[in-house]
């Protein structure tokens, strides 16, 4: 069986949650890690992992939503952290895509949360867009592990994270005719990867720019699979092991 370790199921996306997690069960993948990325959807997280016994959650708020969160907000998250079924802080990050003029508040939001990741011993779900360097250097300013959420950049810098503790998340992406980031995962030892759908987003050849939901974590195994040549059942062992490591699931 596979774990989804980074999906977004929430009912602003998918109208019955029980029977996209029964889909995805029927492809092998029987546990999830529902990421939060506001306090809204950290809300939802605390209600559906009591609903799906099979569902653990990641809450926390994502770059995107730098300008609209509150002291209460970090206070709700640090509240719910002693929470069994949570156990991430995420998604989490920096993204510099759409703009870095204020990169400066995106780095205080990721490190009070990077704060109460040490502080409660939680890993943490990271995305990091175009701001690789910046993401190296604030990680490094803590004691902290988890995984670089949908990582697609160079091999020098999955040694980085690897190095650093952290495990890579390969998604839908790697399917994609044009991505070159196969080249990549070729020369990264298993043992450093989860696999993760990012629903509702990135789904998979030949589903891309359907909803993508978890039961595509076997397509993305699939692929690996006969990327490196080792067996279905073999990728599921190694990858639920690398999330033992990580995650107190
Ligand atoms: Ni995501």
């Amino acid at each position: 069986m596979f774990t989804d370790t980074h999906c977004h199921l929430f009912k602003e996306y998918f109208d019955d949650i029980s029977f996209v997690l029964d889909k995805a069960k029927e492809n092998k993948v029987n546990r999830y890690i529902n990421n939060a990325d506001n306090i809204k959807t950290s809300k939802e997280v605390l209600e559906l992992i009591y609903k799906h016994h099979m569902m653990y959650g990641a809450i926390g708020i994502h770059p995107e939503h730098v300008d609209n969160y509150t002291k209460e907000d970090l206070d709700f998250i640090e509240k719910n952290l002693t929470n069994k079924k949570i156990v991430a802080i995420g998604e989490i990050g920096l993204d510099y895509h759409y703009t870095k003029d204020n990169k400066v508040k995106q780095i205080e939001l990721f490190e009070l949360q990077l704060k109460l990741a040490e502080k409660y011993n939680k890993p943490v779900i990271v995305h990091s867009r175009e701001a690789t360097k910046d993401t190296i250097d604030t990680l490094k300013k803590y004691k902290v592990k988890g995984v670089i959420h949908s990582f697609s950049g160079s091999y020098e810098t999955a040694c980085i994270y690897t190095k650093m503790g952290f495990l890579l998340g390969v998604n839908g992406v790697i399917t994609f005719k044009n991505a070159n980031i196969k080249e990549v995962y070729e020369r990264i030892p298993l043992h450093n990867i989860v696999l993760e759908t990012d629903s509702p987003y990135l789904a998979p050849v030949p589903y891309r720019g359907k909803k993508n939901e978890p039961a595509n974590i076997l397509v993305i195994a699939e692929f690996l699979s006969t990327l490196y040549g080792v067996s279905i059942s073999y990728l599921s062992e190694v990858t639920n092991e690398n999330i033992a490591r990580i995650f107190d699931i």
